[in-house]
């Protein structure tokens, strides 16, 4: 599979600036893929932007963009203007809070579903739109096992995790005809910055064998043709964190989607 011919000429990154969001942006960049690069903090991307550029010699694009905003996905879309945009990686998605769900300010839980379900879906719809047209394409949608449940201080972070879940698995069902391929990447503990700010928050110590960007990130890719999910960690055929395997959710989709077709019609 040629990548760049499959993914390219643009990507856009979510949450670019660090931890998996820039092992994504350094994979793809060197596959000769171009990237948009998205974070609220502009000096990080300016300086992650012009290293792709140095050592990959690819093109790339930066906009500063609040994802909790209302009008982050008008405010994204601009920014793509008529690029060509092959892949989506929805990236940018952790809990900051850590907290449980009556001890912090509503505007935060607002925000976070603001940021992980609306504009996830708003900004899947319009950059899979030309994709399908295309016949060509990928939409990745970072996940966390936080989606298979919910538990103390958790309630939100997992049920906007859950969304991207079921959403993934519809979309995967949609797209697959038309030659779009949808992953959502359900990641375990990763050695991410903000990871890292969140333990170090609690007075908790960086745990022993946690994953690095760089394999999470070549994961994903590798299993993007293979959604509608990859569970970090585990075979496809295993069920771990998922309680029932990718293998048995995948048929499940294919099920179901074989009677919302009859009643639907085909897209
Ligand atoms: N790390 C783990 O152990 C772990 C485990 C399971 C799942 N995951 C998932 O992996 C993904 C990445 O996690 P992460 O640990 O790297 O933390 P993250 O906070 O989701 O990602 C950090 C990146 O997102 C940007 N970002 C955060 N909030 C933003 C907003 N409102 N608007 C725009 N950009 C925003 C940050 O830059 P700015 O601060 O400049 O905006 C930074 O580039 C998430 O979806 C998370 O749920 C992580």
């Amino acid at each position: 599979m040629d990548i760049k011919e499959r993914y390219g000429p643009w990507a856009v990154i979510s949450g670019a600036s660090e931890g998996t969001g820039k092992a994504f942006a350094h994979l793809l960049a060197s596959k000769g893929i171009h990237c948009l690069l998205i974070a609220r903090r502009e000096a990080p991307l300016e300086e992650l932007a012009d290293d792709l550029t140095r050592q990959y010699g690819i093109e790339t694009v930066i906009a500063a963009i609040d994802l909790a905003r209302p009008d982050a996905c008008d405010r994204m879309m601009t920014a793509v203007g008529d690029r060509e945009v092959g892949l989506f990686v929805s990236n940018a998605g952790s809990d900051p809070n850590a907290a449980r769900f009556l001890e912090q300010d509503l505007s935060a839980w607002v925000d976070l579903v603001e940021r992980n379900v609306t504009t996830m879906m708003k900004c899947s719809y319009h950059l899979a739109a030309p994709m399908k047209a295309r016949g060509r394409g990928g939409v990745l949608l970072v996940n966390s096992g936080a989606c298979y449940g919910g538990s103390t201080a958790m309630g939100t972070y997992s049920g906007s995790k859950a969304f991207t879940l079921c959403f993934a698995e519809g979309l995967w069902a949609e797209l697959r005809p038309h030659g779009v391929d949808v992953l959502t990447l359900v990641m375990s503990r990763t050695d991410t910055p903000e990871f890292r700010r969140v333990l170090a928050q609690q007075g908790v110590p960086v745990p022993d064998n946690i994953a690095s960007p760089d394999d999470v990130a070549r994961l994903g890719l590798e299993r993007l043709p293979h959604g509608p999910i990859c569970n970090w960690g585990e075979a496809d055929d295993e069920s771990g964190m998922s309680a029932t395997s990718a293998a048995q959710r995948r048929e499940r989709v294919v099920m179901i989607d074989k009677v919302t077709s009859q009643l639907f019609g085909r897209s």
